[in-house]
């Protein structure tokens, strides 16, 4: 049933189930939404982002490059936790890291030295770094950095180019729950624009704290965006602060801010730093980060000792091996196949971005990209590969050429079935939609599981 194009590896087609067994995800899933508001913590893990009953729902374990779902099946996963996960999942010295503190102790009333000693490795790992302070997750990072620099700088806006988590600051506008006064104190700008972000400081003058941009995923940001934004906020007093969360320990070691050469006073980091233990931290420099010591940011498991040995873990073995080298090689391999597949078959698919997170479009009509990326993944994950809508695709140190060579082969097979599902550069001309990114209130009532290999273009 694959129908599979001439492949770039040239391996041989392995034998494709015509469905995926899914029966213990669904089951699980609809007692899930009995339970769990949305039935799942995480807006882009909600099976109907992926392809609903074509798709596994829950994970049974996970090791190196692979995921098992709870019937069975195994994958080559480029989710990976939507990104925290760089080394692979269970790296062994990570792993060792986190039993040999756990015969220790979790969390104290008193400090750990670890935390001396984490601070320490992040100051040495990231350019800005002169001080740390640490959080769970990114969201409350980011929120403490705005906290931070308006401390540091006495006001109160912030000008903001792309997500930065769920928090009230970062909400208010996209969340009707969330005060509409706050939209006042963070106004969005494109990222890349510096005209607006220089129309938006003079129109907010003297009353900017900080301007926070991360990566647009697609790399059409660049050093030239990086540097004028840094001399944009520092003409207008505000501090500049850079959201690593995603491309820490990934594009480099230190980010975006090492890779593109330009140093900010504030940077978020998340993903990536504890290998999928929950650690975020804000760095940045000392008097400015001074001012989180005097304003009230202030968490009991800031100092959890699990995610801090597994940091440390990290840092040493970043520091020991080429990682990031390894990141881009096979992500560049993977961008390559994928690209080369697709054009095989006809799809007008690009896979874009940077390599160890590189972003995929299906550049079809608006009303063909959802359902052209269901198909996409339903026969991806028949063939063993989990991809997630739109990418990023989350390179690891565990991935290995041969994972990219299995993985671009079933790509290539699920391009030839959504070419004769009628989504192919010849029939629709491709109009350079969007990466297919879906939030929204799912359940599973409104998103009908579809057959395999159905023709789903309308
Ligand atoms: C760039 C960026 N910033 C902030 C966040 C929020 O991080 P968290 O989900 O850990 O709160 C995310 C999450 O995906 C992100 O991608």
């Amino acid at each position: 049933m694959t129908g599979d194009t001439a492949l770039p590896t040239g391996l041989p087609t392995p034998p494709t189930p015509a469905t995926l067994p899914l029966t213990r995800s669904l089951a699980l899933w609809q007692v899930a939404e009995t339970l769990i508001p949305g039935g799942s913590q995480t807006n882009s893990k909600r099976p109907q982002a992926f392809a609903f009953g074509r798709y596994p729902i829950f994970a049974a374990r996970a090791e190196g490059s692979r995921i098992w779902d709870v019937d069975g099946n195994e994958y080559v996963d480029f989710v990976n936790g939507l990104g925290p996960i760089t080394l692979g999942y269970r790296h062994p010295a990570v792993d060792q890291a986190v039993r040999d503190q756990l015969e220790h102790g979790v969390i104290a009333g008193l400090l750990w030295p670890l935390e001396v000693e984490v601070a320490r490795g992040l100051v040495e790992a990231i350019p800005c770094a002169e001080q740390a302070r640490f959080f769970k997750g990114g969201g409350e990072a980011t929120a403490a950095a705005a906290r931070i620099a308006r401390a540091a700088t006495g006001r109160s806006v912030i000008l903001n180019a792309g997500y930065r988590g769920w928090p009230d600051p970062w909400a208010a506008g996209r969340d009707a729950a969330v005060p509409a006064e706050l939209e006042r104190y963070v106004v969005s700008f494109p990222h890349g624009d510096l005209a607006q972000l220089e129309q938006l400081l003079d129109q907010h003058r003297g009353e900017v704290a900080a301007v926070f941009t991360d990566v647009r995923y697609d790399a059409s940001c660049d050093a030239a965006y990086l540097r004028g934004a840094q001399e944009l906020a520092r003409a207008h007093g505000a501090l500049l602060c850079f959201d690593e969360i995603v491309n820490g320990f990934r594009l480099a070691r230190g980010g975006m801010q090492e890779h593109f050469g330009v140093t900010p006073d504030l940077a978020c980091f998340a993903k990536g730093i504890a290998n999928g233990l929950p650690l975020a931290a804000v760095v940045g420099r000392r008097e400015v980060m001074a001012h989180a010591a005097s304003s009230l940011i202030s968490l009991t498991y800031g100092g959890e000792a699990l995610s801090l040995a597994a940091c440390r873990a990290v840092l040493d073995i970043y520091a020991a091996n080429d990682v990031i080298g390894h990141l881009w090689r096979v992500g560049r391999r993977l961008m390559d196949g994928l690209n080369a597949a697709a054009a095989g078959a006809g799809v007008p698919f690009a896979c874009v971005g940077y390599p160890p997170m590189s972003a995929m479009e299906l550049r079809l009509p608006a009303e063909q990209v959802g359902p052209a990326w269901e198909l996409f993944l339903a026969e991806c994950a028949l063939r063993g590969v989990l991809f997630r809508r739109g990418g990023l695709n989350m390179m690891t140190y565990s991935h290995q050429e041969a994972d990219v060579d299995a993985s671009v082969h079933a790509a290539a097979g699920a391009f030839d079935v959504l070419r004769r599902a009628g989504y192919s550069t010849e029939a629709v001309g491709g109009d350079g939609q969007s990466r297919g990114q879906q939030v929204g209130p799912w359940s599973s009532a409104q998103a009908a599981p579809v057959a395999a290999g159905t023709a789903v273009r309308p």
